[in-house]
């Protein structure tokens, strides 16, 4: 391991223990979730997307989200993430409740406690594949020369290491998406959040793109929730959750000694 990823690793300890406080939930669980609500509108226009999910995730859980469009898949995950709030209810990150974090602390578990990918992959074209990487250890005042290879490390993680000069915007579909999985973890985090991460993707690239994120979770021990419409994908996961009319339930049918390992 390069010495500038070790640097990183130290920090991310650190700022792990500053976040572990006693209280609140049961320190056992990476993510738990109470009496989660999510209502938009007002009025006439009000819609209870999120009725009162309780989820309980243990470190190096992977767990898939699945539910028809339009169920709350996107809502859920970025209550987990802190990019938007509940209405009421607590998301608990190791026994922390987001929701009394100042908008500061916020920052920093977003930074630094979430590796959050999307279903497009939001590189920044005209970069490199390296310098995409690179963009959250930039944000937090690395080095350029160290956060370069930092991400060259992890380019390497994700297969693409020959790549790492080449602009974004001309990498292929499949690619950016491993870059954008690199970016997301490039800052170490032990959660990792994914949202319909495969669903720009044909069939072959979306199998590997999932292999590589089921490698990763594995390979650095993560905590890991992702939403899916693939389905055959979803049971690949310890845990199946379906999300229908405001509620998180387990999946019919579905039981963890069916996921492949
Ligand atoms: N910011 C918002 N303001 C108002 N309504 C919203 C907002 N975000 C989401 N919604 C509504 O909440 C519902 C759930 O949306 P969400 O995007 O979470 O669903 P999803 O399960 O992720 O769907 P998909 O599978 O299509 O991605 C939808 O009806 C959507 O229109
Ligand atoms: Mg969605």
């Amino acid at each position: 391991m390069s010495p500038a990823l070790d640097k990183l690793q130290a920090g991310i300890r650190a700022t792990g223990q500053s976040l572990r406080v006693n209280g609140g939930s049961s320190a056992s669980f990476v993510i738990e979730t109470r009496g989660l609500r999510k209502v938009y509108g007002a009025g006439s226009a009000e819609q209870v997307v999120l009725k009162s999910v309780d989820l309980k995730v243990s470190e190096a859980e992977m767990i898939a989200i699945v539910g028809p469009s339009g169920s709350g898949k996107s809502t859920f995950l970025h209550l987990v993430a802190a990019l938007d709030m509940p209405t009421s209810g607590t998301v608990y990150f190791r026994s922390r409740a987001l929701q009394s974090l100042p908008e500061s602390h916020l920052e920093d578990f977003r930074n630094q406690s979430v590796g959050f990918v999307w279903q497009r992959h939001h590189l920044l074209p005209d970069f490199s594949a390296a310098e995409n990487v690179a963009m959250p250890l930039l944000m937090r005042g690395a080095r350029r020369a160290e956060a370069l290879e930092t991400a060259a490390t992890w380019l390497g993680e994700v297969g693409l290491s020959a790549k790492a000069r080449q602009m974004a915007g001309e990498l292929s579909g499949g690619e950016q998406q491993r870059v954008a999985i690199a970016r997301a973890l490039v800052n170490q985090p032990p959660l990792m959040l994914a949202d319909e991460p495969t669903g720009d993707l044909d069939e072959q690239n979306a199998d590997a793109v999932f292999n590589l994120m089921q490698r990763l979770h594995r390979t650095h021990r993560l905590t890991s929730i992702l939403a899916t419409h693939n389905r055959a994908l979803a049971e690949r996961c310890d845990r199946v959750l379906s999300l229908d009319r405001g509620e998180l339930k387990p999946l019919p049918g579905f039981s963890a000694a069916q996921a492949a390992h």
